[in-house]
């Protein structure tokens, strides 16, 4: 379920070739899971990742030309060409993309796939009206960097759209969950999907590691976005964050 291995790299040092390293091991998983991956989503979500995705959409304000960054299957890259927006799917795993690419040409949508790392974006800067990640950035090796590509890549005005998994704060809620996310979700999840990295342990040890929804939108300001907000959804189980890229002459 919109899993992830590794986690976020703050507050360690980092080279670059444990980035590399790390993505490496990070796409070869997701390579490995692309088959079963949509499946597994709906189903260890309880159904629930469709909305959430939906909801994202709802939030964002069109505002021209969508890039969905970690895109994998393409399920809400599809969902803004569903709205009129051209739309591009990027990822690094080809495996996910062309799944995405299999369920555009079938729902007939104005969606491309591009293989990219969202680390290096090979995207000229202010291209996209809305630059959005749907559980994608708590895999990337440097947070940061992938923030500030994002941004880089949004038109001034334009939107940066982050869904992501955290833990709920109500203790007894709290404990729920993580029963179910960690015990539950690994069994199910790599039994069914057959993976042979134990890709759907990882997901409970990325949302764990990960910063909380402050923590991001802080870092959402620091690369430069203002106006940062934080929409709870499913009892806080799940975060859509927005900010905006800073027009001509809102100069920060
Ligand atoms: C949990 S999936 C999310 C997919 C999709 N956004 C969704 O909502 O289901 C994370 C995706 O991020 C991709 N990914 C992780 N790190 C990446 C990177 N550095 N560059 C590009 N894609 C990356 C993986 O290949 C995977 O498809």
């Amino acid at each position: 379920m919109c899993l992830a291995p590794g986690g976020t790299t703050l507050g360690r040092v980092v080279t670059e070739r444990d980035t590399l390293r790390e993505a490496g091991a990070i796409r070869s998983m997701f390579d490995g899971i692309a088959p079963r991956y949509d499946f597994l989503n709906h189903l260890l979500s309880l159904n629930r990742d469709r909305g959430w995705r939906d909801r994202v959409v709802a939030l964002s304000a069109p505002a021209g030309p969508v890039l969905d960054v970690c895109a994998g299957t393409g399920d809400l890259t599809l969902r803004f060409a569903a709205r009129g927006e051209l739309s591009v799917g990027a990822d690094f795993s080809e495996p996910m993309l062309r799944i995405g690419r299999e369920k555009s040409a079938r729902e007939g949508r104005r969606a491309e796939f591009v293989a990219a790392d969202a680390l290096h974006l090979p995207f000229p800067d202010r291209a996209f009206g809305t630059v959005s990640a749907a559980f994608g950035v708590r895999n990337l090796a440097d947070l940061r960097g992938g923030l500030e590509e994002m941004a880089r890549v949004a038109r001034p005005g334009g939107e940066v759209v982050v869904l992501e998994f955290t833990t709920p704060e109500n203790p007894v809620l709290r404990a729920v969950y993580l029963l179910y996310f960690l015990i539950v979700l690994p069994i199910v999840g790599n039994l069914l999907s057959g993976s042979r990295d134990g890709a759907y342990s990882y997901l409970p040890r990325s949302v764990l590691r990960f910063p909380g929804r402050a923590r991001l939108a802080a870092i959402l300001a620091g690369v430069g976005l203002m106006d940062v907000r934080v929409v709870d959804l499913s009892l806080g189980i799940v975060n859509v964050l927005i900010g905006r890229k800073p027009g001509a002459g809102e100069g920060r």
